[in-house]
């Protein structure tokens, strides 16, 4: 009796033993995919990719980030579809989501920021809390941050000097309405069409150019259609990270912290760089040739009061796309000038 239980003893420790020096058995990761539009090398994708890393870092692997950039998993709606139904847990997109609730259409509002500085003030203040107020009871989607991918400038085959220029130019437009309600007051004919297309559109000559920052006018090499850049900086292109709302209220307090933290901090980077990644784009225009022009007084003045006419499209009560605190959004927009 007293062998065996010496026996049971010296087994015990030998196992105990064997557990203490085992490698710990790590959970296998939660997988986070991440779908976006924008190819690799652009602010929307540098941002996904940080995110990612920060995230990573932060749970000490608890999360993996998957990244699907270039509208690897579709066209923008189909993988905002895709997040709302929880097929999969985040994607980073603009202003398509005011499909879902008019107001984050004003994110883009036509001639609404001098600067990036100033769009950063208010992206981090009040006007982005008023125009997501209600999103995620209303879409299923929350916004966790914000970050520019530049000014829009026009892509032209021939030069645009003055306002007769534009006028029935076929031009590229995001199929949103805050996009082709501003191409109307130009007097532009907006050719409305996902970010996907445009390439292939401009190689059958179905439209003579369009509007993007300067990042995607070097990564799509609209340039080499399209060689005359006119700086017109109409809209300021605002574009975040969302995730499926359920998703994150499942998720624990620790847990969504990471989560808001990597979103954060992410966005801040792209910030830092907005203005490297202009410089950078203008270099690499310049040496592919392209004609860089800043558009004349009359132009940039004929744009300004057409953008300030497109606000009607959120302020008008007789409008589709209303906003009941459009004014709210506006004035606090221009309290961080
Ligand atoms: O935020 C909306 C914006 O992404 C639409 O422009 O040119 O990227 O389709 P684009």
């Amino acid at each position: 009796m007293k062998r065996i239980s010496v026996l049971l003893l010296a087994c015990a420790f030998t196992l105990s033993a064997a557990l203490i020096h085992a490698p710990a058995i790590q959970a296998a990761p939660t997988v986070i995919k991440i779908a976006g539009m924008k190819p690799e090398g652009e602010p929307e994708t540098i941002a996904m990719h940080r995110f990612g890393e920060i995230l990573e870092q932060l749970s000490k692997g608890k999360y993996k980030v998957e990244v699907y950039p270039n509208s690897q998993l579709g066209k923008e709606n189909a993988y905002i579809a895709a997040t709302r139904k929880g097929v999969i847990q985040m994607c980073a997109t603009g202003t398509q989501t005011s499909a879902l609730q008019k107001s984050m259409g004003m994110l883009e509002t036509p001639m609404l920021y001098d600067s990036y500085e100033h769009a950063h003030r208010a992206m981090n203040g009040k006007t982005f809390e008023l125009i997501n107020k209600g999103f995620p009871e209303k879409s299923g989607l929350r916004m966790i941050n914000a970050f520019p991918l530049g000014f829009r400038h026009f892509y032209t085959k021939k030069p645009v000097k003055s306002i007769d220029d534009i006028k029935g130019l076929r031009m590229r437009v995001p199929n949103i309405p805050l996009y082709t309600n501003f191409a109307k007051e130009c007097g532009i004919s907006g050719q409305a069409m996902p970010f996907a297309e445009v390439v292939s559109a401009l190689d059958q000559g179905i439209i003579d150019g369009g509007d993007s920052p300067f990042s995607d006018i070097v990564t799509k090499k609209m340039y080499e259609k399209c060689p005359q850049i006119t700086t017109t900086r109409h809209i300021l292109v605002i574009h975040a990270l969302y995730i499926n709302e359920k998703f994150y209220q499942s998720l624990p307090a620790e847990d969504r912290a990471w989560f808001d933290k990597a979103a954060k901090d992410s966005a801040e980077e792209v910030w830092a760089k907005a203005e490297q990644v202009d410089q950078d784009a203008i270099k690499e225009l310049k040496a592919h040739k392209a004609v860089i022009s800043e558009p004349s007084k009359a132009l940039h003045d004929f744009m300004y009061e057409a953008g300030k006419r497109s606000w009607s499209l959120f302020l008008d009560p007789k409008s589709n796309n209303y906003v009941e605190n459009a004014q709210e959004i506006l004035d606090s927009a221009a309290s961080y000038r």
